[in-house]
């Protein structure tokens, strides 16, 4: 766990955050592989893209499917996922998936079950 945490504490700072001033970074944990996102805020706020998406879509491009666990970091952590992010983790983790939630003191975990207990689902 401390190697993801420096992980995660060396790359909040590419956060783009100017209106918000709350920097955050996901990391993805997925068929062997991990991939991270930032949040990336827009003059147009509602543009604005969380970090745990931008994680997934990088999962995608890189060709996985299956999330096993997804670290969220923010200085002022420990955070939980927004509501929307929830609900793009479970397309891609089921409830089974573990939300770790770090902030500079420590961690949380959660599975992505308790913390969305009924997600949509086609
Ligand atoms: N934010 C995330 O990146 N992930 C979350 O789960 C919660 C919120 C971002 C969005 C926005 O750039 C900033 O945090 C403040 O809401």
């Amino acid at each position: 766990m401390e190697r993801v945490r420096a992980i995660l504490k060396a790359h909040v700072e590419r956060a783009y955050a100017p209106y918000s001033g709350f920097p955050v970074v996901a990391l993805v944990e997925a068929e062997g592989e991990v991939f991270l996102g930032v949040n990336v805020e827009n003059a147009s706020f509602p543009l604005s893209q969380c970090a745990e998406r931008n994680a997934v879509a990088a999962m995608v491009l890189a060709g996985k499917r299956k999330l096993e666990r997804v670290h969220i970091y923010s200085p002022r952590g420990p955070i939980p996922p927004c509501g929307g992010c929830r609900q793009v983790l479970l397309e891609f983790g089921g409830p089974e998936a573990e939300v770790v939630m770090h902030g500079p003191q420590g961690y949380e975990v959660r599975s992505l079950g308790e913390l969305l207990p009924l997600g949509f689902k086609l």
